[in-house]
């Protein structure tokens, strides 16, 4: 695992940014791995800026999987995570909403809609790439604490923890939906390369125990330390609590 204490979050931005353009300048048609959240955000806004500014590289043979995606949501809200991911990155990139993939939450499909997700991920060559934000449960994806570390893509209940962190999304707790599906921690192993970034004081415990802690369900980030190739991206503020 590779941890880089960087000055910033402009700083973790363009060290993001960097990582993500030199896979697909090596693979054009490379299998990337998305996050939605706050944290990614920077991150996205940089990639956009320089295939806006023609320093990027091309995107046209990019392939994108969502980590997760609500439950219960009406098709197309603005919150749901494949319309985020499309308003946030892809859109911006040029990449066609056809080459943009999510767990596809259709209440009719559910029922095998994690199998479905993650023949769609083998059959596409297996993510190159994966952004990964944490919560400050220690929560990968929406694999909360006690999820197992061999998980596969499966419906999952969200804590209270979450939907609160994530209500600033919705307006209030209640809003947020009960449930996500959810690439699992097994799933998300697979992936060749793994890119967490942690900013901000709310994420210096977890980040803490993902990185230096024991490997264990009670922090599902731990499981990174299994990988063999991780890079962990960190401001000043996520890794005041690292030794
Ligand atoms: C989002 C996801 C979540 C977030 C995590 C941190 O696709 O999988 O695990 O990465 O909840 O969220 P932010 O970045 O908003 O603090």
């Amino acid at each position: 695992m590779e941890v880089v204490p960087l000055g910033s979050a402009r700083e973790i931005a363009m060290a993001a940014a960097d990582i993500i353009e030199s896979v697909v300048r090596r693979k054009p048609a490379a299998v990337l791995g998305l996050a939605t959240g706050s944290t990614p955000l920077p991150a996205y806004q940089e990639l956009i800026r320089r295939h806006e500014a023609g320093t990027g590289p091309s995107y046209d043979g990019v392939t994108c999987f969502n980590l997760d995606e609500y439950v219960g949501l009406p098709p197309g809200h603005e919150q749901s995570y494949r319309a985020t991911i499309a308003r946030e990155l892809t859109d911006g990139l040029g990449i066609s909403p056809d080459r943009v993939n999510g767990p596809d939450p259709d209440l009719d499909g559910l029922q095998g809609a994690g199998e479905r997700y993650e023949a769609l991920i083998a059959a596409a060559g297996g993510v190159d790439v994966q952004f990964l934000g944490i919560g400050s449960d220690g929560h990968l994806a929406f694999n909360e604490p006690g999820s197992s570390l061999a998980s596969r893509t499966r419906i999952k209940t969200l804590t209270e923890q979450t939907r609160k962190d994530n209500a600033r999304f919705f307006g209030s707790p209640q809003e947020v939906p009960t449930h996500v599906l959810t690439q699992g921690l097994g799933t998300i192993l697979e992936a060749r390369h793994l890119l967490l970034i942690a900013t901000g004081e709310g994420k210096a415990a977890a980040a803490a125990a993902a990185v230096e802690g024991p490997v264990s369900a009670s922090c599902p980030a731990s499981v990174l330390q299994l990988h063999p190739h991780v890079t962990v991206l960190l401001d000043p503020a996520g890794a005041a609590r690292l030794d």
